[in-house]
């Protein structure tokens, strides 16, 4: 079964078209990054308008990629939610306009279930059940991926999110949009221990909290340079990072402990991050527990990932009426369209 899949939910349009969930025939992104960079962060309005430019090319580019056309196309999935709502907007009404006027069924697919996906592209011998960390810019969760469509969400963040932890103290640090990513690059060079942050508690032992952290980090550079210093942006940007990889990957490990997993995923554009990944595996490794890693092409916004999601929707029977609509909120294990 082949589908032709959209994703346009923050500032990436992608179109990609997947066979049978697993084989990516094309995958096409188009970046809006640099048009962010001056502002510092996405600007909402900005991505809509970019996403209604690129929308037509990069689908009709993914289809010519595939050698395929639309008639050939057995589905197309779309990231209805959850995401920037005008950005949303922009993908699910052109599918929605392109599955009506060719019959096709509409599969409404969710960000965070695709971001779960990618894993199924890099680890064709991935199954549920397995549990997974799903770190991106706007979401921190632990999720037991009971089965392709049968989540349930064991842990998430109080307040800001891995991602946004890390783009907001990047910042600080002068370093540009997107933080998280240049953060991975520039703190290689530090020492990871040489600033200590807490730790925070939260209610829920597998519940995450960063926006303590990323004031912490903001009042340090605050603090150095009132006295006339200027903080070591390699030293503070790997402390941070080892921070966030020590609270995010004990949480982690303490859950499959405690839920009997002994598959763990990790998902998302902080999935990237270089040292999450050691350090996951150096975990896993010491408990004997199977680890499954996106590959880095595949951590950030793409539409393959939507690909193979969609088509797990669809085998569970999942399909949206052309009346879609998008929601910049939806909560992953309980998904309604
Ligand atoms: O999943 P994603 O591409 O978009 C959302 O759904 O939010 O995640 C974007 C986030 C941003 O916060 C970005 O800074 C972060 O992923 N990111 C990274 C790395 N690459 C992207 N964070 C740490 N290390 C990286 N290598
Ligand atoms: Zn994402």
């Amino acid at each position: 079964m082949k589908i032709l899949a959209i994703e346009s939910s923050c500032d990436e349009t992608a179109a990609a078209v997947v066979e049978d969930g697993r084989k990516v025939l094309s995958n096409i992104i188009a970046s809006q990054v640099e048009s962010h960079i001056v502002y510092g962060g996405v600007v909402p309005e900005i991505a809509s308008r970019m996403h209604c430019e690129a929308i037509s090319s990069v689908v009709r580019e993914a289809l010519e990629k595939a050698q395929t056309n639309v008639d050939d196309i057995d589905a197309i999935g779309v990231t209805y939610a959850p995401g920037l709502i005008g950005a949303l907007l922009v993908g699910t009404n052109f599918a929605k306009g392109l599955a009506y006027s060719a019959g096709k069924p509409l599969i409404p697919t969710h960000h965070l279930r695709s971001h779960i996906a990618a894993n199924y592209i890099t680890s064709p011998e991935l199954e549920p059940p397995f549990l997974c960390l799903v770190v991106s810019g706007g979401h921190s969760h632990i999720v037991a991926v009971n089965d392709y469509t049968e989540f349930k969400v064991i842990g998430k963040t109080r307040d800001d999110a891995a991602g946004e932890c890390l783009d907001k103290t990047a910042r600080a640090m002068g370093l540009d949009y997107p933080g998280g990513k240049n953060l991975d690059i520039i703190s290689k060079n530090g020492n990871p221990f040489a600033y200590k942050f807490p730790h925070p508690k939260t209610e829920n032992e597998y519940d995450f909290s960063f926006s303590g952290l990323k004031t912490a980090v903001i009042n340090t550079i605050h603090n150095q340079r009132q006295k006339g210093e200027e903080p070591d942006i390699a030293d503070l940007g790997a402390s941070c990072i080892q921070t966030v990889t020590d609270i995010l990957t004990g949480k982690l490990m303490a859950a499959a402990e405690k839920f009997g997993f002994d598959k763990i995923a990790l998902a998302g554009g902080v999935s990237a991050n270089s040292k999450l990944r050691e350090k996951i595996t150096e975990l896993c490794s010491e408990k004997g527990y199977k680890l499954y890693l996106p590959d880095p092409d595949l951590c950030g916004d793409n539409a393959a990932m939507v690909g193979s999601q969609s088509y797990y929707e669809f085998i569970a029977g999942n399909i949206a009426g052309y009346d879609l609509n998008s929601y910049a909120t939806m909560p992953l294990d309980n998904a309604v369209f």
